[in-house]
């Protein structure tokens, strides 16, 4: 069941002790309705792309109460600085360093080293400051659709799969946020949003030029063996080679499994949540200089199965040139 409950104090505390349980909330922002969860909670983040019906586990927003919380997750350089200040709180993501002891969940930042951070105006805030943490939040609309900017929008598309919705009428802004990563003598302008390319080259006095497609690192989960790891990744393996490091699900027991160097079972339980939250630990952990061989138990394809197979495939795609390496190289 789906609730609606009006912007205010009250909502303020149910959404922020929802958040809190690892259920999902659709809040309003200035651009529009995010669906939120707390970014420190892979299953609660996994079941952002379980809501939204979305096929990869592209990297999400962090949200923030102020540039104080921004700094506990990324590192501001003097550029970063001076745009938070000047448009904090409001509608530009700053993609930025993550620091490596931040506490928001690999899925956050799709196992990227950077995190994109935002400052929302208004009961967002408010919501994010009782919480005490950073919201991880896409647009609160179903993959392929159109981003919601009411209340009755969210309810409409997300209704069942979400725990409550806080409706604080319509977006003033109406269109997502701006996006730039801050670079040496420049800035790369990574959606086009309220904020324009024209106002951030005034304000900083730098180029702000759109990075082309062959600018690997710009799409993240775009390239085909992104997130690979340093050996060789075998798919829907039904049996083990002697030395092979496996990745199973569910409990399965493989042919030839003892024989196994290391075993990582995604989710005992068979529960695709749980093996989403501990997908890229687990290719993190066996990507290692001295690991040649990875087997991998067939996933089902069900849910959430379908962004996790996707995420293998590329851990497991035939390694392609310089600019894949950039991207290797970005892994947290
Ligand atoms: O206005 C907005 O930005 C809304 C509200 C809810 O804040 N959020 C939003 O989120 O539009 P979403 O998930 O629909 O879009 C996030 C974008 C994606 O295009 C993603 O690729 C990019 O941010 N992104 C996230 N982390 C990134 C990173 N580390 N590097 C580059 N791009 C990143
Ligand atoms: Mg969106």
């Amino acid at each position: 069941m789906t609730r609606t409950i009006s912007a205010g104090p009250t909502a303020v505390a149910e959404a922020a002790s929802s958040l809190t349980a690892g259920n999902l909330v659709a809040i309003p922002t200035e651009t529009v309705y995010g669906l939120a969860a707390d970014a420190t909670n892979g299953a609660a983040v996994a079941a952002i792309f379980e809501a939204k019906g979305r096929p990869h586990f592209n990297p999400l927003i962090s949200h923030v109460d102020s540039l104080a919380m921004a700094r506990r997750i990324v590192v501001f350089d003097e550029v970063a600085t001076l745009l938070a200040e000047r448009y904090w709180p409001g509608p530009l993501t700053l993609v930025l360093p993550a620091r490596p002891e931040a506490a928001v969940h690999p899925l956050v930042s799709g196992g990227l080293s950077t995190l994109a951070v935002r400052a929302p105006r208004g009961i967002a805030a408010e919501i994010i400051t009782a919480l005490g943490r950073p919201v991880a939040a896409p647009s609160a609309n179903p993959s392929g659709r159109v981003s919601p900017t009411t209340a009755a929008h969210v309810v409409h598309g997300l209704s069942g799969r979400i725990d409550l919705v806080v409706d604080g009428g319509p977006c003033s802004v109406g269109l997502e946020s701006t996006i730039v990563a801050p670079e040496v003598g420049r800035i790369a302008l990574l959606r086009a949003g309220a904020i324009t390319a024209e106002e951030i080259a005034a304000l900083t006095g730098l180029p702000v030029v759109r990075p082309d497609e062959n600018e690997a690192i710009r799409a993240p989960g775009q390239m085909k063996s992104h997130y690979a790891p340093a050996g060789a990744v075998r798919l829907e393996a039904r049996s083990v080679r002697p030395g092979d490091h496996l990745i199973k699900f569910g409990g399965a027991v493989l042919e030839g499994e003892e024989g196994a160097a290391a075993v990582i079972d995604l989710s005992p339980a068979g529960d695709l949540r749980e093996a989403a939250a501990n997908l890229f630990a687990a290719l993190s952990a066996f990507d290692r200089s001295d690991i040649a061989r990875i087997a991998v138990s067939p996933i089902p394809q069900s849910g959430l199965g379908e962004a996790i197979n996707d995420r293998l495939r590329r851990a497991a795609a035939p390694r392609q040139d310089a600019s894949t390496s950039a991207v290797g190289s970005a892994r947290a």
